[in-house]
């Protein structure tokens, strides 16, 4: 049986605001993401996922979503949508959005009618709780810090929130709202998005009872307040949902728990998400024992269940991985070559292309309540301000170095990062070895990784030098010992010289 796509697919992630604008409020929108398709498509991706673009009060940037089945005006509209999904289509772009299910906005219908009495028929759609209004009903914060429990005054009852005031948990234990919410997932379907990006989904199944944390929780897993097993029902209610249409419509999860034993139980037996983030890899640091023994877990983890695994350095969320290592580019390119060589699905976060680094976001430009401005700065097009966007009143600053770090200027140049990105996806794609082989280590020096992908006859080895020197590793095994791509663009199509450059990486056929 053929493989689904999503197995050897490249995926690529569009924070819609910071993409590209065209109507001039400084706001990236959907008519900004389809007139750069043919860039995705020269690129070579094969699936976009697009961050939210529904309508909302924008307290989260769109992450508190006021109608599941309708885009702001900021973005657009649905007509502007469907336009998009079609000339991805045509390009052979596949397109996920961000479906948001843990909480909505304060201001989404659901919720003003749950919150307008405690007799209205949607009161239950939400978590509330009794108390005391000086003390919340247990002792959990939410993610941008404050308690996780708002007091209501009309109401005389606490709701619970995970992250802002503003985004109040739903209840998934409530029937009508997993109808409803199983209805939002068939509004996009039916339009013919190809799948899900699932916000926080590991915690949208709750107990009845919601415990103290006890107080020495440091040793203890985040696990304690997400993670019920209800949200395993729910997962394999949704995984019916999706496969009841055709065409391979996938889900890719965030399962943010920092145990990869943990997430590669919402694979369920095949039988839950497709895919789920793999959050430890990201948070390593540029060290190669650290590298080694997180690759190592996904091996141990998620082979034996026949779990995909997934691979990021960057996104919307955390300081973009250039910005991590350092700032070096040189250990940019050379990440850049790990992630797209690993065994599973890698995605990439829109402007990695460029070797974009975090913004300087000055104290009085921030706008996440979360402090994750610097890696949202809108991407420049074009190397002359204000760089291929119709204004230069954008809604964040640049990042560093726009006039060089641009589309325009990068694909001009085959010897920048954009190029090497673009060589890097047409080898997986040449590849059955790189897109769906088996993953095996090789010997090597401290302070490399040396691997081997192989499938049906096709080989390729990698190796990624962590340090900053350069080093000796042999391939002498190797028939033809040919560099495919060099993360610093020399000697490729020559044969190997036994030598990787220091942050350097190499792959050889
Ligand atoms: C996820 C999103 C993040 C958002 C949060 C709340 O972690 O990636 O951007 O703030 O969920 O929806």
């Amino acid at each position: 049986m053929a493989e689904p796509w999503w197995k050897s697919a490249v995926v690529y992630q569009i924070y819609p605001r910071s993409f590209l604008d065209t109507d001039g409020d400084g706001v990236g929108d959907l008519e900004g993401i389809r007139g750069k398709l043919d860039h995705l498509a020269w690129l070579g991706v094969d699936a976009v996922w697009l961050s939210p673009f529904f309508k909302s009060p924008m307290a989260d940037f769109g992450y508190d979503v006021a109608d599941y089945c309708d885009v702001d005006p900021l973005f657009g509209t649905l007509a502007d949508f469907d336009a998009l999904l079609a000339d991805a289509h045509d390009r052979n772009i596949r397109v996920l959005i961000d479906w948001v299910p843990n909480h909505t906005s304060d201001q989404h219908s659901w919720f003003v009618e749950a919150r307008s009495s405690r007799d209205s028929p949607k009161r239950d759609w939400y978590v509330w709780r009794d108390g005391d209004p000086d003390r919340p009903p247990n002792n959990w914060k939410a993610a941008f810090g404050g308690d996780a429990w708002t007091w209501d005054e009309t109401t005389q009852q606490w709701y619970l929130h995970m992250f802002l005031p503003e985004q109040p948990d739903v209840n998934w234990n409530n029937a009508e709202v997993v109808a409803a919410m199983h209805d939002t997932l068939r509004f996009w379907l039916d339009r013919g998005v190809d799948g899900f990006r699932i916000d926080v989904v590991h915690a949208i199944g709750k107990g009845e009872d919601l415990p103290d944390i006890p107080a020495d929780s440091s040793a203890i897993e985040l696990t304690l307040f997400h993670d019920y097993p209800r949200t395993h029902v729910l997962l394999r209610d949704i995984r019916t949902l999706l496969d009841s249409y055709d065409g391979d419509r996938t889900t890719v999860g965030e399962v943010y728990l920092l145990s990869t034993a943990k997430v590669a139980e919402y694979y369920g037996a095949g039988d839950e998400l497709h895919l789920a983030f793999n959050f430890p890899p990201l948070h390593a640091p540029w060290d190669a024992v650290k590298w080694r023994r997180r690759i190592d877990r996904v091996v141990e983890e998620f082979d034996p269940r026949q779990a995909w695994p997934t691979w990021v350095l960057s996104n919307h969320d955390v300081s973009r991985h250039r910005t991590r290592y350092g700032g070096s580019e040189e250990r940019a390119r050379a990440a850049a070559v790990l992630l797209l060589t690993l065994r599973g699905t890698p995605f990439l976060f829109a402007g990695e292309e460029f070797g974009l680094e975090d913004a300087e976001v000055r104290t009085d430009r921030v706008v996440d309540p979360g402090g994750r401005d610097p890696c949202r700065a809108p991407l420049p097009w074009e190397p002359a301000p204000p760089h291929g966007w119709p204004t230069d009143d954008v809604w964040l600053p640049w990042p560093p170095d726009p006039n060089e770090r641009n589309a325009a200027t990068e694909r001009a140049d085959d010897r920048s990062v954009l190029h090497l990105y673009r060589r890097l996806l047409a080898a997986r794609h040449n590849s059955p070895a790189l897109s769906l082989g088996q993953f095996a280590w090789r010997p090597g020096p401290d302070g490399v990784l040396v691997y081997e992908r192989a499938l049906d006859g096709d080989r390729r080895v990698v190796i990624v030098n962590f340090t900053d020197d350069p080093v000796a590793v042999r391939l002498d095994d190797l028939d033809e010992g040919v560099v495919e791509v060099a993360s610093h663009g020399q000697g490729e199509g020559a044969s190997y010289s036994g030598v990787v450059p220091a942050s350097g990486a190499v792959i050889v056929r």
